[in-house]
């Protein structure tokens, strides 16, 4: 293989050294500074989480006060930022509109796009935390047709986006908190997960000095992918086409027949091998909602029985695939009342906390240098030009 190594898929390669998340694929472990996934997801909040990620240690009562408080100073857009929604199609899918409007954040923030300034860096990721429901908020209400609602401050995180999403009229919104608590969970869930294809996509972006907004609106892109972030709204439409636990063998036959490229989603993971502990969690709280939102809905028992199917199969326990993080979460953002276009958007929205705990990292590292992967040429070998008449 020359003087490189070739690794495609970047399956062997460690890109960086990081203190943030630590996985084991084999045990189904995850952990966030050191503290498991599920005492997270189960005792914390996502702004806990989110503080913890960027600061190391987890806050204590009045640091987390000050903390929520910061982001919430930072929750509403800039007034013509609105107008940029208006230039796009009522039907434009909410991960482009994310796209645009994340990223030209920089054209508004001009104070906080210097990169050496550590003050600048912590505004922009505190701009960035506190900004992105409301784009996400406003991608839905454009694309419904509604009009824009202004962040309420006294709301928690998931509160505050809820109300965004859904009041219709704002005023006359309450937080359920049962939706609320489900929606922080799954905020949780999705903070960070080391070094993914966004993930190192905003760390590949940051190691040229783009701002972090810029960084950010590439991480967003690359997670679009249906093998990425668009897992769980293209594992949703699966449990749907589906439909009912007796046709599961015709799509279990289909995933394990060579020739054809279906594959299960909300199945298989790069680095899980054993169980996703995030699946696990999910699995779990999608019954509490749907039992305490009084919903009985076929695509939930269809996802179990397949889960079933699926784990018993020779084909998926040899290839240790197992349902992901995504298999469950949209039973659940489908419950809450999210149409399937805005799932990967949400997992956008609380994915922005690894980024930019991650991209503040990257630019602290002494070692950070541009990122820079090399190639095996397999293309012809040199020759002349052919002036265009004589080919
Ligand atoms: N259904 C059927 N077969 C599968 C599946 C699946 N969901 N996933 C992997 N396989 C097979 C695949 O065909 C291959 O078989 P073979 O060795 O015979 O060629 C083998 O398992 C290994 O697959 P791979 O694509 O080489 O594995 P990978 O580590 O590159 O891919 C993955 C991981 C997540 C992209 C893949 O499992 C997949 O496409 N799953 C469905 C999409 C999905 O649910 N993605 C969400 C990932 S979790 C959310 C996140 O963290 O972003």
């Amino acid at each position: 293989t020359g003087a490189f190594t070739y690794d495609p898929g970047f399956t062997s390669t460690a890109s960086c050294e990081s203190k943030l998340t630590y996985i084991d694929g084999d045990q189904g472990v995850l952990l966030h500074r050191g503290y498991p996934i599920d005492q997270l997801a189960e005792q914390s909040s996502f702004m806990e989480v989110a503080y913890l990620l960027l600061n190391k240690e987890l806050p204590d009562s009045a640091t987390l006060d000050k903390f929520t408080h910061t982001i919430t100073r930072h929750t509403m857009l800039h007034e013509q930022l609105l107008q940029f929604y208006r230039g796009f199609r009522r039907d434009a899918h909410p991960m482009a509109i994310m796209c645009g409007v994340v990223g030209a954040l920089s054209a508004f923030y001009h104070d906080s796009t210097d990169i050496a300034d550590p003050h600048q860096r912590m505004v922009a990721s505190h701009r960035l935390i506190a900004k992105m429901p409301t784009i996400a908020a406003n991608a839905y209400k454009y694309s419904v047709g509604q009009p824009f609602v202004y962040p309420d401050n006294s709301l928690s995180y998931a509160g505050n986006f809820l109300k965004m999403t859904f009041g219709v009229p704002a005023e006359d919104y309450e937080v359920d908190p049962v939706v609320e608590s489900a929606m922080d969970k799954i905020f949780i869930l999705h903070a960070d997960h080391e070094q993914n294809a966004s993930t190192s996509t905003v760390r590949l972006a940051g190691s040229s000095g783009a701002n972090p907004f810029a960084c950010i609106a590439a991480g967003i892109a690359c997670l679009w992918g249906p093998a990425h972030g668009g897992a769980n709204e293209a594992a949703l439409n699966m449990l749907r086409e589906i439909g009912t636990p007796d046709r599961i063998p015709e799509y279990i036959a289909r995933a394990k027949d060579k020739n054809d490229p279906f594959r299960l989603m909300g199945f298989g993971h790069r680095v899980y091998k054993n169980f996703d502990p995030r699946a696990k969690v999910l699995s779990k709280a999608a019954t509490d909602v749907l039992d305490k939102l009084g919903i009985s809905d076929p695509v939930l028992d269809t996802a179990r029985e397949l889960e079933q199917i699926a784990l018993k199969d020779d084909y998926f326990v040899e290839k240790k695939l197992y349902p992901n993080v995504d298999f469950y979460s949209g039973v659940i953002l489908s419950a809450i009342g999210f149409p399937t276009s805005m799932f990967t958007a949400l997992f956008a929205l609380a994915r922005t906390v690894g980024w930019v705990a991650q991209w503040n990292e990257m630019i602290t590292d002494p070692d950070q240098k541009i990122g820079r992967p090399r190639q095996l040429y397999t293309g012809p070998t040199q020759r002349d030009y052919i002036p265009l008449d004589r080919r």
